[in-house]
């Protein structure tokens, strides 16, 4: 809802009118996480005063290459290279101290400094060493990250252990420091020693803590204990930008269990963990890609090799198989002639670089899933799409397939009327190439058009390659995402 202007009830000649208040967007993944959400938020940037996030922690993360060099930035909001922009984390974010430490320290380093715009919660929970190394040991089962997000936000939960607050805040680093150090150093101790000494972890633990108010010193001036902070800059007139961070699909309630992350990733949360009423929600902003990834185990319809892609995926995660390796082993070229799914999605990962940005792992691929999209643009209101990666489609053509296979059924039962996958055959390189210089041609519209039509919302625009300038704007499709400056800010 945008803001409602109610007429003042008495003379107003001699006051200055109240500033129009500003409204919020939602920009959120919708499929498993690295849909490329970053790159979209660089191109709508401007029309943004605050890019605010709401969930999750180190998890998440993308890297941007800058005239510095590159930069993979994990907990600060995209939009920190639009110096125009502030930026906001949220009560709802599970925050790695000494990588967000190092992540402003960075930017400094390359000229970028961010006192006066980075505001963060006080209230954001605090991930601490115990965390990073329960999930090392048992994170395997789900595919995590590693990060101790899922343990940081059971601490929140769980509030006291053995009559002592385990849900640390970013504030308790503010207040009252070595109480907090002392308090993780307790409880790490405690489970080292119940582990008979045998962690792994206990060395680069210790470090972490013994590093702790160092990091406490950078992170001070950042630390916003007013709960009320964005609510007052949009009853301003500020226009925020919320950015999710992993998918809609990866939800800690809403996802298939137990493969799922520990936050909410749904965009009525960006409300809760961004620290704002929902009285100014204007739009969700949902983006996806042609090819699709999942990092992680866990379901995965439209899984080019199905099962056997994910236990391959999985054993190369486990010992640590990237990149490289894959370059040593496999021609891509070669394996998209042939007529296994499994080889084609090996391929792809090569020709189209998934694998983690975080971690190096390889990413299971997949076809695109227009079925289970427009399940998650019906459940979630989503008002119009990004869908990056379009130019990837054309490695198809050189496969057995001979055009875009896509998910478009779910299931068999209603199969009789239509196919589970269909292959697409309108587009050809051409088209893609024909659509980087900005020109779309019928066969681009019919696609356009068709994916319209399969997820029910319309397509915002196509990303057709990874720079900047290859993002193509589909304003005939598109609602007005951005609005004039606000003077009030
Ligand atoms: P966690 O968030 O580290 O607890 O991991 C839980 C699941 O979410 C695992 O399958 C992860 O691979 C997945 N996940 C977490 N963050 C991301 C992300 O940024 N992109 C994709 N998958 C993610």
């Amino acid at each position: 809802m945008t803001s409602v202007t109610c007429s003042a009830s008495f003379p107003a000649a001699h006051l200055a009118s109240p500033p129009a208040e500003g409204f919020a967007d939602v920009l959120v993944g919708l499929q498993y996480g690295d849909e490329g959400k970053a790159k979209i938020i660089d191109a709508l940037a401007a029309g943004y005063d605050v890019i605010a996030r709401f969930n999750g922690g180190a998890n998440a993360g993308h890297t941007i290459d800058t005239p510095f060099g590159r930069i993979a930035l994990k907990q600060l909001p995209s939009g920190v290279f639009h110096p125009h922009a502030t930026l906001y984390i949220g009560s709802g974010c599970a925050l790695n101290p000494w990588k967000l430490a190092d992540e402003i320290e960075q930017l400094r380093e390359m000229g970028v400094p961010l006192e006066g715009r980075l505001r963060i919660s006080a209230r954001a929970a605090l991930v601490q060493p115990h965390h990073i190394a329960l999930d090392r040991r048992g994170g395997g089962t789900i595919g995590t990250t590693g990060n101790g997000i899922g343990p940081c936000y059971a601490d929140r939960a769980l509030r006291v252990r053995n009559d002592k607050r385990v849900n640390l805040m970013l504030g308790d680093l503010l207040n009252s420091e070595a109480d907090t150090v002392a308090s993780m150093r307790d409880v790490f101790t405690g489970m080292i020693n119940a582990d008979g000494g045998t962690s792994p972890w206990v060395a680069e633990m210790s470090d972490l803590l013994l590093s702790l108010p160092k990091v406490a010193d950078t992170l001070r001036a950042y630390i916003e204990p007013d709960r009320g902070w964005l609510a007052n800059r949009v009853k301003q007139g500020a226009r925020v930008l919320f950015e999710g961070a992993q998918s809609v699909l990866l939800d800690v309630v809403d996802g298939c269990q137990p493969y799922v992350t520990s936050s909410h990733t749904v965009p009525a949360y960006a409300y809760v963990g961004g620290d704002l009423s929902p009285k100014y929600h204007r739009r969700t902003i949902g983006v996806a890609k042609a090819i699709m990834s999942r990092v992680g185990r866990g379901p995965f319809p439209s899984e080019l090799g199905g099962e056997r892609s994910a236990q391959y995926c999985d054993d190369a995660s486990q010992s640590h198989l990237g990149v490289t390796d894959e370059q040593a082993r496999f021609s891509p070229e070669q394996l998209l002639r042939s007529n296994d799914p499994f080889d084609v999605g090996t391929a792809l990962r090569m020709l189209t670089g998934e694998y983690g940005t975080g971690t190096g792992r390889p990413r299971r691929i997949g076809m695109l899933d227009l079925a289970q999209l427009r399940e998650v643009v019906k459940a979630h209101a989503v008002d119009c799409v990004y869908l990056n990666k379009v130019d990837c489609l054309a490695h198809y053509f050189h496969s057995t397939y001979q055009g875009v296979p896509m998910r478009v059924n779910r299931d068999v039962l209603s199969s009789d009327v239509m196919p589970d996958v269909l292959i697409y055959p309108g587009l050809s390189e051409h088209s893609l190439t024909l659509g980087r210089e900005g020109k779309l041609d019928a066969a681009m519209h019919g696609f356009v058009d068709f994916v319209e039509r399969q997820i029910g919302a319309p397509l915002a625009g196509i990303g057709l390659g990874p720079e900047r300038a290859s993002l193509v704007s589909l304003s005939a499709h598109q609602p007005a995402l951005v609005v004039a400056a606000s003077p009030h800010v």
